[in-house]
């Protein structure tokens, strides 16, 4: 069945106390917004998201990461309020599925369910023990008669805990007639999307209620409900990593982005934050590690390593307080206190501890490039650009600025000097 999906996304988002719009508001790594369009995705081909606080920003983000929407403005000033906000759709398809921007959870499943429903007007439902923020769904027996928002709700309204989710599915022909009738006539004096329910079920139209999990079905207003909608999610995203074969340790205190993958058998220590579209195939990343749009392929990480963006580990081991950025390494060893930035290393390659390549020199970035088999003493500095070749031993202490020739050992150490008895001149005699 042929479904326009109509994703309500031009709210001040006050509630949220920022600057930034809600629905950029990150989760998992991803805009708010994004799971919303993911959901819709699913199930439609004529995708219309209502814009108006800070449209130009949502436009920009929605451009580059979902080409083809159709992009609307909501003429928020006449018309404020999620009734308001539908008026600006000009659905496709008979079938009009509506999802708030601000529902991060919902499963791609229950929007499929929603829109598959032949009721003139589709809400969906869960119960909710402290209700508070939601509309209450009013029924009479077991006919929804009305959605009330907490705002207009009575005292016994407010005590009803079968709240409406904010997912509608509506006959276009029904919206096209209702929508002109909508009245701003409550308490925040805004046109309200809901108020559509109540209009059906006094014509005597099919109203149907689809009712799901809560967890799934949270709307996210505040920074706590982030927080608590981001908690949902990640335990969700992890329980389904482990389900494909990684190993988690003390999984609460571990951050993955949604957009992640996994492959192979891996393991995540405590504490680690796997941030960005990073790949990770049959490694081991150990605690409180930061991976950002990374690969690393039968490698380890950490404890307390950071892989910045757009690094490639290849059978490479990176232990603790390493910084990698912008470099990829193959069969590398770099066990100890070191940045590696803007570099290529080949296999056997041993980087010591305090190893620093040099990459920025105030104006430009620039590259290292070292072969195979080198041996990089402690303490040492790679004044990039520079290139190593296979086969090269740097003593510890050197500052790399000219490149060597393979087989040579590159050296640049002050003479080491001793004073005879200057001890006991300075201090004096110890006992
Ligand atoms: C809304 C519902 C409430 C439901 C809850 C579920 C209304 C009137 N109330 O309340 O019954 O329980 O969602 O989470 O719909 N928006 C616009 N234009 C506007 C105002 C809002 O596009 O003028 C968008 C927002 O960007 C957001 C969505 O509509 O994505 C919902 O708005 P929000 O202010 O969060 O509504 P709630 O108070 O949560
Ligand atoms: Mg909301």
């Amino acid at each position: 069945m042929a479904v326009s999906v109509v994703i309500l996304a031009a709210g001040a988002g006050t509630r949220m106390k920022s600057a930034t719009p809600k629905v950029l508001h990150s989760l998992s790594g991803r805009p708010l917004i994004d799971y919303s369009v993911l959901a819709a995705k699913s199930i439609s081909d004529d995708i219309q998201v209502i814009l108006y606080h800070e449209a130009e920003r949502v436009e920009k983000h929605l451009n580059a990461v979902f080409p083809g929407l159709t992009l609307l403005r909501q003429d928020h000033l006449n018309f404020p309020g999620t009734g308001g906000a539908i008026k600006a759709a000009k659905p496709k398809y008979d079938q009009v599925a509506v999802l708030n921007g601000d529902m991060p959870l919902i499963t791609p499943e229950f929007v499929q369910k929603l829109a598959a429903s032949s009721a003139t007007v589709t809400l969906s439902t869960f119960e909710h023990p402290a209700p508070t923020g939601y509309g209450r769904v009013i029924l009479d027996g077991d006919r929804v008669v009305a959605i009330v928002e907490e705002k207009d709700a009575t005292e016994a309204q407010k005590r009803v805990q079968t709240v409406n989710a904010g997912v509608y599915a509506f006959n276009r022909a029904f919206l096209e007639n209702a929508l002109p009738r909508l009245s701003n006539q409550n308490a925040q004096k805004e046109y309200y999307i809901t108020d559509l329910i109540g209009l059906a079920a006094a014509e005597g139209k099919s109203v149907a209620a689809v009712s799901g999990d809560q967890a799934m079905l949270m709307g996210v207003n505040s920074k706590a409900e982030l927080a608590e909608a981001e908690t949902l999610h990640q335990r969700r995203l992890k329980t389904d990593w482990m389900k494909a074969g990684v190993i988690m340790r003390l999984p609460e205190t571990i951050f993955i982005d949604s957009r992640a993958t996994f492959e192979g058998e891996c393991e995540l220590e405590p504490g680690v934050m796997i941030k960005g579209a990073c790949k990770i195939v049959r490694s081991s990343v150990k605690a409180h590690s930061v991976i950002e749009d990374s690969v690393l392929i039968d490698s380890d990480a950490g404890p307390m390593a950071r892989i910045r963006p757009q690094s490639e580990l290849i059978g490479t081991h990176i232990g603790n307080f390493v910084e990698v950025k912008k470099s990829k390494l193959t069969g590398v060893k770099a066990g100890h206190l070191s940045y590696l930035g803007d570099a290529t290393i080949d296999e056997g390659t041993n980087v010591g501890a305090g190893t620093i390549t040099c990459n920025y020199d105030g104006k430009g970035k620039h590259q290292t490039i070292i072969g195979k088999n080198v041996f990089i003493g402690s303490d040492t500095q790679l004044v990039a650009p520079v290139n190593i070749p296979d086969n090269v031993l740097i003593a510890a202490g050197t500052t790399v600025t000219k490149n060597p020739q393979s087989g040579d050992l590159v050296l640049s150490r002050t003479p080491q000097k001793s004073v005879a008895g200057f001890f006991e001149r300075f201090f004096g005699k110890k006992a």
